[in-house]
């Protein structure tokens, strides 16, 4: 049996927004900007990142899952905007914003940070920033054009959608790009 297992707690997304973020994609790339884009069949919103855990601890994750989800009670989300991390002077990562319930997104992500701390992972010591990675930069880019391209596109528009599980993923490196599974789905039951 398997060791260790690469492990993150995230939101899935609708198909219709992973379509969304694919043309946003194929915008980037119709200015010429090459980056590692992500496949949208793997985009997630990313609750935190677990790395890498040891097998048998999965039924204790999976039981502090399924508490905090008692907390929190399913949300209505948006995508809005796009913009980059850390900045624009050295932009490494490219996102999709997120809105909507941010209220309630926030309470889902300290959950899991407060809960899985008492299991011994270790809190964030960033503030959260919700977001949909859609492209690393890995090798030198236009910058001026790339933040040209992430306002010019950035004012799309998009129906909400519905967080109603919280999913731990395993993922699996591999040099195509990784492979994401779900392992364990907890159902938002929480009251506003
Ligand atoms: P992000 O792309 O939304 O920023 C699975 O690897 C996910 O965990 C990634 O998509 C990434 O979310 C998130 N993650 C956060 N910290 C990470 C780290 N140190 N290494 C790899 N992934 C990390």
């Amino acid at each position: 049996m398997e060791k260790n297992i690469r492990a993150f707690i995230a939101f899935e997304l609708p198909t219709d927004i992973t379509w969304l973020a694919a043309d946003l994609q194929n915008r980037l790339k119709d200015q010429g900007l090459k980056l590692r884009w992500v496949r949208p069949q793997n985009m997630h919103l990313t609750l935190k990142f677990l790395g890498d855990v040891g097998a048998d601890r999965i039924g204790a994750i999976t039981a502090a899952m399924k508490a905090i989800a008692q907390g929190v009670p399913p949300m209505a989300l948006t995508v809005q905007g796009m913009g980059v991390f850390p900045g624009m002077r050295k932009p490494r990562v490219v996102w999709i914003g997120v809105g909507g319930a941010t209220d309630l997104l926030e309470r889902a992500h300290r959950g899991v940070d407060e809960r899985l701390a008492l299991l011994g992972f270790q809190r964030e010591d960033r503030p959260f920033k919700a977001h949909l990675t859609l492209a690393r930069i890995n090798q030198p880019v236009d910058a001026r054009r790339l933040l040209e391209t992430i306002q010019m596109e950035g004012g799309y528009g998009a129906r909400p959608f519905q967080a109603n599980e919280m999913v731990l993923f395993q993922s699996v490196l591999k040099p195509q790009g990784p492979t994401y599974t779900p392992l364990v789905r907890a159902v938002l039951k929480g009251t506003v």
